[in-house]
């Protein structure tokens, strides 16, 4: 299973959530791979301080460029679960690793300005269903503000009713201190110990890979 978090746009929550998520099926004794194509390398940096700090369990990290729907298959031969962390906008790491992807889910934040990213995002999506005919594509809201009074993620959520392809994950990811907390240390947010955290971590891998 190959999960890819890419989009359009920077800072939407793309390496918090991939670098969570992987921690989240090491813990459950899943072989797993995070393969960070983002030249910035902040998925490979995180991993390297687990392994700095010997936090348990370790999570292996490998990094790909240029065309990595190759190392993903190869990766993939050895690890059943593949996380991918891609770079915004898109590169053409991302477009090839849309062909080896099982589900590409896109962190959007809840404003108008990330939203209209999504359509050429689902262009792309469109497009890679001409070599990769299974491939699924999911939206999560991601660093939604704490204030339900505004309802930000209720009119995206609305607004993203406009793409049938992708599908909107039935879980939203708060803004929380946690998150940049744990990426800090090179922990998950169950790790540090926020449960309101940890449980939407928690909901996003049922919703993705249907473990419990
Ligand atoms: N749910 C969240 N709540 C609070 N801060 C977050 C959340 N998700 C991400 N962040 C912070 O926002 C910044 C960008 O997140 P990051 O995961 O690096 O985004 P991307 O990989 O899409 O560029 C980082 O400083 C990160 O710690
Ligand atoms: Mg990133």
């Amino acid at each position: 299973m190959v999960i890819l978090f890419g989009g359009e746009k920077g800072g939407t929550g793309k390496t918090t959530l991939a670098t969570n998520l992987a921690a989240f099926l090491a813990t459950q004794n899943l072989d797993v791979l995070l393969l960070d194509i983002d030249p910035q390398g902040s998925a490979a940096t995180w991993a390297n301080l687990r392994w700095r700090y010997s936090l348990r369990p370790q999570i292996p990290c490998a990094q790909a460029n240029g065309d990595v729907a190759q190392a993903i298959w190869q990766h993939n031969r050895k690890h059943p679960y593949i996380v991918v962390d891609a770079g915004g906008g898109n590169t053409a790491e991302l477009q090839s690793a849309l062909r080896a992807a099982d589900v590409f889910c896109m962190p959007i934040k809840p404003s108008q300005l990330d939203l209209w990213t999504v359509q050429r995002m689902d262009e792309l999506r469109a497009q890679t269903l001409g070599v990769n005919a299974d491939l699924e594509t999911c939206a999560v809201l991601s660093m939604v503000p704490a204030d339900p009074k505004l309802n930000e993620a209720g009119h995206a959520v609305t607004a993203l009713q406009d793409f049938p392809g992708i599908q909107v994950a039935p879980v939203l990811i708060q803004d929380r201190k946690a998150y940049r907390d744990a990426a800090r240390a090179g922990k998950s947010v169950a790790e540090i110990g926020d449960p309101r955290a940890a449980r939407e971590i928690l909901r996003l891998a049922s919703f993705l890979f249907g473990v419990e």
